[in-house]
């Protein structure tokens, strides 16, 4: 039996990058897919791509930001594809600047998408999901959910702001049968990050700073969020799960050395021990 069989998802965000990732991640175990984004190439071609292995899909080509938009999609995929399941809302965007020059509009625009358009998809799926007495969210936080980063005061407020949002959705809904966690993930390797980080900075912090030395593949973001939405993660809820390469395990990490803190011959050094 496939983890999501007969369960219908609705991913926003998901004409490419993570979102894409996680659509042909439940696909592949088995569910109905909705699928929503402003791309709307993206979201065809994706469409055929899951239609030709016979998964149930619907695609719509809206903008999170415009609640009423969420909710005629909901009311639609409930209608065409059956109850829905969960939800895994990745539309997301990222316009870095200092914070002293930037616009009003790189901080609407940033908090409007990552925050308050994540907040319309949880709330019209909750909704319906709270009809049903079950349902799973996962929402798609950062590593700057958990620290700042220079030139993202928008992004990481919106972040923040997400994790807030997941925990209280938590325990609001908990009870009545829906659970909802986040994922924070560090570089994916998505247009997102080739398009808006320098090499310089990829290279020289963030892969220098990453235990595992690589970004993450979608397909890896997606795999955690399968799990948080499977039966699997049961009673999980609220919780924001970091998959990270184990940038946030530890702040002392470096790849050219000097990770190891101990003078040589000293009682507590490694060869001692
Ligand atoms: N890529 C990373 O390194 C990374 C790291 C941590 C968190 N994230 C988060 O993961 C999520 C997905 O990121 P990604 O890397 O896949 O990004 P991406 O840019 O590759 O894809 C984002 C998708 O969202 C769609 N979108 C943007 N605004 C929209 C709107 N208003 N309505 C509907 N669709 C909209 C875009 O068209 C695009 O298809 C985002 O929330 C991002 O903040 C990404």
């Amino acid at each position: 039996m496939e983890r999501f069989e007969g369960r219908t998802y609705l991913i926003t965000g998901a004409a490419r990058g993570i979102g894409a990732a996680t659509a042909r991640r439940l696909a592949a175990e088995g569910a109905a897919i909705a699928l929503a984004d402003l791309d709307c190439k993206g979201l065809k071609d994706l469409q055929q791509e899951l239609g030709d292995r016979k998964t149930p899909v619907l695609a719509r080509v809206l903008d999170t930001r415009k609640s009423e938009h969420i909710e005629g999609f909901v009311a639609e995929i409930e209608h065409t594809l059956g109850p829905l399941w969960g939800a895994v809302p990745c539309a997301g965007i990222a316009r870095a600047q200092p914070a002293e020059f930037m616009r009003d509009d790189d901080w609407t625009a940033v908090i409007d998408v990552n925050l308050t358009g994540v907040f319309y998809v949880c709330r019209a799926v909750g909704r319906v999901m709270l009809t049903h007495g079950r349902g799973a969210i996962v929402n798609i936080a950062s590593i700057t959910s958990l620290g700042g980063q220079p030139g993202r005061a928008n992004y990481a407020a919106s972040k923040w702001g997400l994790v807030g949002l997941t925990k209280t959705l938590a325990t609001e809904w908990g009870r009545r049968g829906l659970r909802v966690n986040a994922v924070a993930p560090n570089g994916v390797d998505t247009p997102m990050i080739r398009d808006g980080i320098p090499e310089d900075f990829l290279n020289h912090v963030m892969l220098d700073r990453t235990p595992l030395g690589r970004l993450a593949q979608a397909h890896e973001i997606a795999a955690a969020a399968a799990f948080l939405l499977s039966d699997d993660a049961a009673y999980v809820n609220g919780a924001v799960l970091e998959v990270d390469g184990g940038l946030t395990a530890g702040f002392l990490t470096h790849r050219h050395g000097a990770d190891f803190a101990m003078k040589s011959g000293s009682a507590n050094s490694g060869e001692n021990a």
